[in-house]
C-alpha cells in the first residue's frame, strides 16, 4: 500500500473515496460538504441520519472529484481517547475496502497534534488493512485489497504530519512482520525458519545477529532449551540479536518465548484449540520486531533481544514431568508439568542477559492461560517488582493502546514453587498460576530492573478485533517502542 500526502484545498482533492470523521459536537462541520453533495449533507444532518456517534458510518456516492464520502462518528468529545479512534479508523478503513475501494483518502483530525493524528491514522489503516494470505492459492485476484491511500491534511502542517507517517510506517511493518511470524504454521515456522527471518531481518538494519544450535546450547550448558526440545523433530535455536544505537549508553535485553508449536508435550494438552499453539512464538516475534523497528528509528541505546526456539513435542526422546534439569545459571529444575514449558526455555535465556550487565530486562511470553482467565484478553499481564518500570511500561501502553495490568509478585508466592528434590518447581498448583510462572522466572533473572508480560490473552485474536485481523497482533511492539523512546 502506497502512502501520499495531500495537502491543498479538500475542494481540489480527487479521490474515489474519501473518510472525513467528527465529534457529534461538531457535526456542523460537515457542511463544508454542502456544495460537493448537492446539499445532500445538510438534508443528512437536519435528519439526524448521520449524528457522530462513535464508530457510525454513513455513506455518500457522489458525482465530483470526490467519488464517494464516508462520514466517521468519533462519538463524544469528552469521552474520546486515542484508542476509540484508532478502532474507528481501522472500522472505516475495513468498510472501504470491503466496499472494493483501491483508493482511498483519510482526512487527518482536526484537534489531535498533527503528528500524532497522522501515525494514529496511519497506523490504525496499515494494522487492520493487515492481510495473512500466503497459504491461499484460490480466487487471489477476487482479493480486495487497498492499494494507495492519502492522507489528507494542512499544508502548514506539512513536517509534523510526514513524521507522523514516516514513524507509523516503520512501527507497523515491524508489527506486520512479527504477525506474519506469527501467523505461519507450525510446519514453516520452525525454529530453523524464525532464526533464518531474524537473521534476514538484523542484517537488512545493521543488527548483530548470533544463532546458536543444540551442539552450542550444550556447550553453554542450557539444558533448559535443550530438555523442552528433546521430543522435537527439529534443533533448538537460540537467536541473539544486539542492536548498538549508542556506544556508551545503557542496555536493555528483551527476551521472547519461542515456542514453535506447543503440544504440552508428555503433559499433553486437550486436542480443542490446541492448533492456536502455533502462536506460542509470538513473544519471540514481538523481540524481533521491536529491535526492527528500535534499528530503523536510530534510538540510541544498546537493545539485546534473546529468543530461545524449540517445539515442544511428545516422543520417546521428550523430557518427562519429574525430570530434573541444569539451567544455565546452574540452579535445578524440577519438572512436573512438561507443558509448562515457556517458563523452562526463558530460565536459560533470562539467566543469559546477565552476560550483557543490563539496566533493564523485559520478557515476552504467552506463557499462562491463568493469566488469560485473570485479565481476559484486553490487556497483557504485567509482574515486576520495579514501580517505576511499572509506571513507565503501563503508561506507554495506556498511550499506544496496548494495555497492561499489574499483579503482584510477592514473595509469599516463592513457597507454591518450592521443589522437595531441586531447586525450583516449574508448576506451583492451579491457583496464582500466572503469578508463579512470573515467580519461578524471577529465579533466574539477576537485573533488578525486571519485568515480564504475560500476552496469553493478548498475542493473538480469532475473530476481528478492533485493528487486529484474526491470527497473530504482534502485541508489545507499539509499547516497546514508546517506552524506549522515553527511556533515558
Ligand atoms: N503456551 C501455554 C500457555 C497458553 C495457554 C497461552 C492458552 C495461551 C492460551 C503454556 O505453555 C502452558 O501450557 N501453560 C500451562 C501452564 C500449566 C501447565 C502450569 C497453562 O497455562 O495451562
Ligand atoms: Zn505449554
Ligand atoms: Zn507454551
Amino acid at each position: 500500500m502506497r502512502i501520499a500526502l495531500f495537502t491543498k484545498q479538500i475542494k481540489e482533492l480527487k479521490t474515489d473515496c474519501l473518510i472525513y470523521s467528527c465529534y457529534e459536537e461538531n457535526i456542523e462541520e460537515l457542511e463544508i460538504f454542502n456544495e460537493q453533495t448537492n446539499g445532500l449533507i445538510a438534508h443528512i444532518l437536519h435528519n439526524k441520519e448521520f449524528i457522530g456517534k462513535i464508530n457510525q458510518i454513513y455513506s455518500l456516492r457522489l458525482n465530483g472529484n470526490i467519488k464517494r464520502l464516508i462520514l466517521l462518528g468519533l462519538g463524544k468529545r469528552t469521552e474520546f481517547t486515542t484508542k476509540k479512534a484508532r478502532e474507528a479508523i481501522a472500522k472505516a478503513v475495513t468498510y472501504a475496502r470491503d466496499q472494493d475501494i483501491k483508493e482511498l483518502s483519510v482526512h487527518v483530525f482536526n484537534d489531535l497534534h498533527p503528528q500524532e493524528s497522522a501515525n494514529l491514522i496511519v497506523e490504525a489503516s496499515r494494522l487492520s488493512l493487515y492481510n495473512f494470505n500466503h497459504y491461499k492459492t484460490q480466487n487471489k485476484n477476487e482479493q480486495k485489497e487497498i492499494t494507495a491511500f492519502t492522507l489528507v491534511a494542512d499544508q502548514n502542517n506539512f513536517i509534523e504530519v510526514d513524521k507522523g507517517i514516516r514513524n507509523a510506517l516503520i512501527l507497523t511493518e515491524a508489527v506486520n512482520i512479527a504477525r506474519d511470524l506469527g501467523n505461519h504454521p507450525g510446519n514453516i515456522a520452525t525454529p530453523s525458519y524464525i532464526a533464518k527471518k531474524a537473521k534476514e531481518l538484523a542484517l537488512k538494519t545493521g543488527i548483530k545477529c548470533t544463532i546458536l544450535g543444540n551442539r552450542d546450547l550444550e556447550r553453554w550448558g542450557m539444558n533448559a532449551i535443550l530438555a523442552v526440545n528433546k521430543g522435537s523433530a527439529h534443533q533448538a535455536k537460540l537467536v541473539i540479536l544486539e542492536y548498538s544505537g549508542n556506544r556508551k549508553g545503557k542496555t536493555i535485553c528483551l527476551v521472547g518465548k519461542g515456542i514453535t508449536f506447543d503440544s504440552g508435550g508428555i503433559s499433553i494438552k486437550p486436542s480443542d484449540k490446541m492448533d492456536e499453539m502455533k502462536y506460542d512464538m509470538c513473544g519471540g516475534a514481538t523481540v524481533i520486531g521491536t529491535l526492527y523497528a528500535a534499528a530503523q528509528l536510530k534510538l540510541p541505546h544498546k537493545i539485546i533481544g534473546i529468543i530461545p526456539l524449540t517445539e515442544n513435542m511428545p516422543s520417546g526422546n521428550a523430557y518427562k514431568p519429574g525430570d530434573i534439569i541444569k539451567a544455565y545459571n546452574g540452579k535445578m529444575i524440577d519438572v512436573i508439568d512438561t507443558d509448562a514449558e515457556g517458563r523452562v526455555v526463558l530460565s536459560d535465556a533470562l539467566a543469559y542477559t546477565k552476560n550483557y550487565k543490563p539496566e533493564i530486562v523485559i520478557d515476552y511470553a504467552t506463557l499462562t492461560g491463568a493469566c488469560v482467565v485473570a485479565l481476559g484478553e484486553e490487556c497483557s499481564g504485567l509482574f515486576t517488582q520495579d514501580d517505576q518500570l511499572a509506571k513507565q511500561l503501563t503508561e506507554s501502553g495506556e498511550k499506544t493502546g496496548e494495555r497492561l495490568w499489574r499483579l503482584p509478585l510477592w514473595e509469599e508466592y516463592k513457597e507454591l514453587i518450592k521443589s522437595s528434590h531441586a531447586d525450583v518447581k516449574n508448576y506451583g498448583g492451579r491457583y496464582g498460576g500466572a503469578i508463579t510462572a512470573a515467580a519461578f522466572l524471577q529465579e533466574f533473572v539477576e537485573c533488578k530492573k525486571w519485568a515480564h508480560l504475560d500476552i496469553a490473552g493478548t498475542a493473538w485474536v480469532t475473530k476481528n478485533k478492533g485493528i487486529n485481523p484474526v491470527g497473530a497482533t504482534g502485541v508489545g511492539i507499539r509499547m516497546t517502542i514508546e517506552f524506549l523512546k522515553n527511556w533515558k
